[in-house]
């Protein structure tokens, strides 16, 4: 079974815990989970080797990106005795659902178009739990695909490898035409029974992450998120600690912007952080494209990004990309394996890069031509997906509303782990931690990203001049090599103006009213 909860003390933690005489209670205060990655366009036709790639939809020029979405899917044990479910982990969501025993579209007769099958991810038998109780509150869920899963609110022990976590809400689906439950481990205040359509009396309830830390199995409400390189197979949430051997640098911390205060919202929603510019580096030179803040989310449920028309449009000048408007991409000849040329993300005072190239997805088997994985995109939520995440290692802290991010370091099998009692450890405010994204401005070229100390990732830079300014390389940094990410944001609007994408649960898109 992959969700495996594993309580771990590292050596590092055993050393802490002895030098500075911390109790020893705080040395299991750790809970890993290990998901496999899937990519694809729904979740059950979804594998670990499918990438994101174009298909030719007919006879004619007409090619169609496929494996936009990506999927990190763990097994749950609930109930007494236990019963083992396959949920998707999702940050970008707040509530686990399950597929009851009783929904009625379950089933293989192939007579009925809505049946779906649910023997290979599992349901749940409320009846067949001792330890199960309802709590006579419905749930409802819909999605921007057009899925949909309702029933009722409960509560059962879940089995987390050596510990079994008691009080955890979750919502068992007795209609629903999604072969696959839900873990979401996002903020409370998008949980469904506050932000959900069908609320009149909204409250907010202590989801999985929340039950962790009140429950004392970690100290903070807080994780790392490790999705590994692009091609593999697995990857691992850290609840409660940081994996200090899984990143290059310093961790750097930033607030999470609440874009939502304006429609009531006290609180963040969401992942959205400032993204403070953005560059390409060759061997030969670095160059700034813009330093106009940008609010993106950061979303580990699509693969590739969406981003602002005018930042993509510069990006594809540098890069030599030319736009085509019957796919809305733009597109540039393919990179050979070893192209250097690296995006840059500042994030006020510290770089994440990616390789050119994990942003470059063929549009035909030749490799001659290639699809630039930024689509632009004129309003409505911008979003740094997987493509990017993998390049990151993430702390998110659900408790202090900021997120540290490193380079990911793939290369190292050794754990260092350490757990967050306070403020994550290893961590430091970004230089421009206070200049967060207010409102959406026009991208203006140029400024100078590359004025970095020699604290910071990316090496030290000279001062540059305004538009497309150079300087030369400094010598060689530790960064590993990356892939961009993305994610995936619609031009839908529902009808209070939030962006649907800014619901996105995996593949499906959670529509809202408030
Ligand atoms: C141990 O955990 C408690 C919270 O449970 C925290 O207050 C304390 O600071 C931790 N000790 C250390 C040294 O991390
Ligand atoms: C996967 O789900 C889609 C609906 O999203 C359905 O049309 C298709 O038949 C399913 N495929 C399999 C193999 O279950
Ligand atoms: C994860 O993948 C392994 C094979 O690599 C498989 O045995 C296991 O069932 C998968 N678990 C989930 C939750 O998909
Ligand atoms: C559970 O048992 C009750 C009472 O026997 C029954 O009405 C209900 O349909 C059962 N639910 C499931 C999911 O089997
Ligand atoms: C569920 O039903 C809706 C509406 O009929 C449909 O749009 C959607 O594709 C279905 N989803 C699946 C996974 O079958
Ligand atoms: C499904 O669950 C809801 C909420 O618990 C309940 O009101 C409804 O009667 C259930 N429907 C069926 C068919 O069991
Ligand atoms: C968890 O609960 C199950 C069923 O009650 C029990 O068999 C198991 O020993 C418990 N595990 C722990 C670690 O307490
Ligand atoms: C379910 O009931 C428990 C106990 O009253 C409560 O603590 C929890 O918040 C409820 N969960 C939901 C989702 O309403
Ligand atoms: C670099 O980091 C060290 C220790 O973290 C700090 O003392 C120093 O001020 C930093 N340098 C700059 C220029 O920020
Ligand atoms: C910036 O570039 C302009 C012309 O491109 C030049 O005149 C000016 O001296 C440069 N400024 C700096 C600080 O390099």
């Amino acid at each position: 079974m992959r969700f495996s909860f594993v309580c771990l003390a590292s050596s590092l933690l055993l050393n802490s815990v002895y030098s500075n005489s911390i109790s020893l209670e705080n040395e299991s205060k750790i809970v890993k989970l290990s998901f496999n990655k899937t990519y694809g366009d729904s979740f059950n036709t979804s594998s670990q080797s499918n990438k994101p790639l174009f298909k030719r939809s007919n006879d004619y020029e007409e090619v169609q990106l496929t494996n936009e979405q990506s999927f990190y899917s763990v097994e749950l044990d609930i109930g007494t005795p236990v019963q083992s479910v396959v949920v998707l982990i999702d940050t970008g969501s707040s509530d686990l659902w399950i597929t009851g025993s009783n929904n009625p579209l379950c089933g293989s007769s192939s007579s009925d178009d809505e049946t779906i099958d649910c023997s290979t991810y599992g349901t749940f038998d409320i009846n067949s739990s001792s330890t199960y109780h309802s709590n006579d509150t419905s749930f409802e869920i819909t999605y921007g695909d057009g899925s949909y899963a309702s029933g009722g609110w409960g509560q059962d022990v879940i089995a987390l490898s050596d510990v079994n976590v008691t009080g955890v809400s979750f919502a068992v689906a007795n209609y629903t035409n999604s072969t696959v439950g839900v873990l979401g481990i996002g903020l409370p205040s998008l949980e469904t029974t506050f932000s959900g359509s069908s609320t009149n009396a909204p409250y907010q309830y202590a989801n999985l992450p929340i039950v962790l830390r009140e429950s004392d199995l970690i100290s903070k409400t807080a994780y790392s998120l490790y999705l590994d390189n692009a091609d593999a197979a697995h990857g691992s949430i850290l609840f409660g600690a940081v994996d200090h051997s899984k990143y290059y640098g310093n961790l750097n911390t930033i607030p999470i912007v609440n874009v939502y205060r304006d429609q009531g919202y006290l609180e963040p929603i969401e992942f959205d952080v400032t993204l403070q510019g953005m560059g390409i580096s060759t061997t030969d030179e670095d160059i700034t494209i813009t330093q106009s803040q940008i609010r993106v989310l950061l979303d580990s449920g699509t693969t590739i990004s969406y981003m602002p028309t005018d930042l993509v449009s510069l990006i594809a000048q540098s890069i030599g990309a030319t736009y085509s408007p019957a796919l809305n991409f733009y597109v540039t000849r393919c990179l050979p394996e070893n192209d250097e040329t690296e995006l840059v993300f500042d994030f006020g005072g510290f770089h994440i890069t990616a390789p050119l190239r994990d942003f470059l997805i063929p549009t035909s088997t030749s490799y001659s031509q290639c699809m630039f994985a930024m689509v632009p995109q004129s309003y409505g939520t911008f979003i740094l997906g997987d493509v990017f995440l993998t390049h990151v290692y993430a702390v998110y802290d659900l408790e202090s509303y900021e997120i540290s991010l490193a380079q990911a370091d793939y290369s190292n099998d050794d754990e260092n782990i350490e757990v967050i009692s306070s403020t994550v450890p290893g961590a430091t405010r970004a230089a421009s931690y206070s200049n967060t994204w207010s409102r959406t401005e026009s991208i203006v070229a140029g400024g100078n990203i590359f004025t970095l100390d020699s604290n910071s990732t990316t090496s030290t830079a000279t001062n540059i001049n305004s538009s497309g300014s150079t300087r030369s390389r400094s010598s060689g940094t530790t960064r590993s090599s990356s892939t961009p990410s993305d994610s995936r944001s619609t031009n839908d609007q529902n009808i209070l103006g939030l962006p649907t994408a800014l619901l996105t649960v995996s593949a499906l898109i959670l529509t809202l009213l408030l």
